[in-house]
């Protein structure tokens, strides 16, 4: 088997790239698609259901499939210095490849509302992390500023490279599968990601690699359901802190990429996203961050509302690892009180 040379080289025709470009990758991509039959079938959803599973990146996490792209095109650029606003894992992904590029990476963040594993990978991979004194939206609009005024290189989806790297996923996905699927159901915060696999499915079929396209199916936290509402929430909620955005910058791309493809942009609960956040982690092993279990929670929800052709199938984008956010695993199931170092405590414990 041949190495894996991260999306760039993997997929070259189809990105912005020459021969002599000195890309910067961490060997991003190639991420399972994993088939879930006996999660279907518990959860009575009579469809071929697959997981895409990109928190299975090197920063744990799908950012790192535009962040190779943004941050190889930085320093072909002679940029000194990267920024961007995040939820957490743009600012991962971002210090971490800033730091393999050798370039400053300056992220600035809500305070007190991104996971700790985001945030210490941040720091450890050195970048000047700037807390907040307010969300996700204000923080952007400030880089955005900075961008305008200062010799820095916005790394945010923005950033059109970010969207070239992201829509790799896609073709992934119709390679693993042989063909697209029938339904492509995605997390939605900012809407770059809904918004790249669109690109990418479009590509490909532009070139006559499929023939057919699959409905896009996004999914906003209920608390933060501006494009389902059609309107800028001013205070975003939601335990899954990755999409809690309020004014999406790719909005009209996302109503685009479900009008264009007869799909759906809608919310779900905090509470049918932890449900689902638990189904998968229990019932196929993968431990997923809570934004991305809200592409199961939707397809659970949905397939309540509409019918699909039994044979349908489904892949659920499943964004960040649930290592990322330990608080909220440990918020949702107790930790266990330790017992007494002895034969009997233990097997009595155990239940066997
Ligand atoms: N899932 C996860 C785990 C995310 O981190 C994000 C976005 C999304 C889904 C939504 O993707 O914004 O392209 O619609 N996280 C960004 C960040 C905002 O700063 O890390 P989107």
């Amino acid at each position: 088997m041949e190495k894996w040379p991260g999306v760039i080289r993997a997929f070259k025709e189809f990105m912005p790239v020459s021969e002599e470009s000195e890309v910067v990758t961490l060997e991003e991509g190639n991420t399972p698609l994993i088939h879930v039959p006996e999660l279907a079938g518990e959860l009575g959803l009579k469809l071929e259901l697959y997981l895409k599973f990109d928190g299975a990146n090197p920063t744990g996490s799908f950012k790192d499939r535009g962040m190779t792209l943004a941050v190889t095109k930085a320093r072909e650029e002679g940029s000194q210095a990267i920024i961007c606003a995040s939820t957490g894992n743009t600012s991962a992904a971002a210090a971490a490849y800033g730091a393999r590029a050798g370039l400053k990476s300056i992220v600035l963040v809500p305070a007190g509302n991104i996971a700790l594993g985001k945030l210490a990978q941040a720091l450890i991979h050195g970048a000047e992390v700037i807390p907040i004194e307010g969300n996700f939206d204000r923080a952007l609009e400030l880089v955005r500023e900075i961008c305008s005024r200062y010799p820095v290189t916005l790394v945010n989806s923005l950033n059109p490279y970010r969207i070239e790297g992201q829509k790799s996923a896609a073709f992934e996905i119709c390679h693993q599968l042989g063909r697209p699927p029938e339904i492509l159901a995605i997390p939605v915060g900012n809407a770059g990601n809904i918004t790249a696999y669109w690109q990418g499915f479009q590509e490909y079929k532009t070139a006559g690699r499929i023939d057919s396209l699959p409905e896009m199916w996004g999914f906003e936290a209920a608390g933060a359901a501006a494009i389902t509402r059609d309107r800028v929430i001013a205070e975003p909620e939601t335990v899954a802190s990755a999409i809690r955005i309020g004014n999406p910058v790719s909005w009209e791309k996302a109503v685009e990429a479900a009008r264009q493809s007869a799909g759906l942009i809608e919310e779900v609960s905090d509470s049918e996203i932890l449900e689902a956040y638990r189904e998968l982690a229990s019932l196929t092993g993968i431990f997923a961050e809570p934004a991305s279990a809200a592409s199961l929670a939707g397809v659970k929800k949905m397939t309540r509302e509409k019918s699909l052709p039994e044979d349908s199938r489904v892949v659920c984008v499943l964004t960040g690892h649930g290592l990322k956010d330990p608080n909220t695993a440990f918020q949702e199931i107790l930790q266990p009180e330790p017992v007494e170092a002895s034969l009997e405590r233990v097997v009595e414990r155990a239940g066997i």
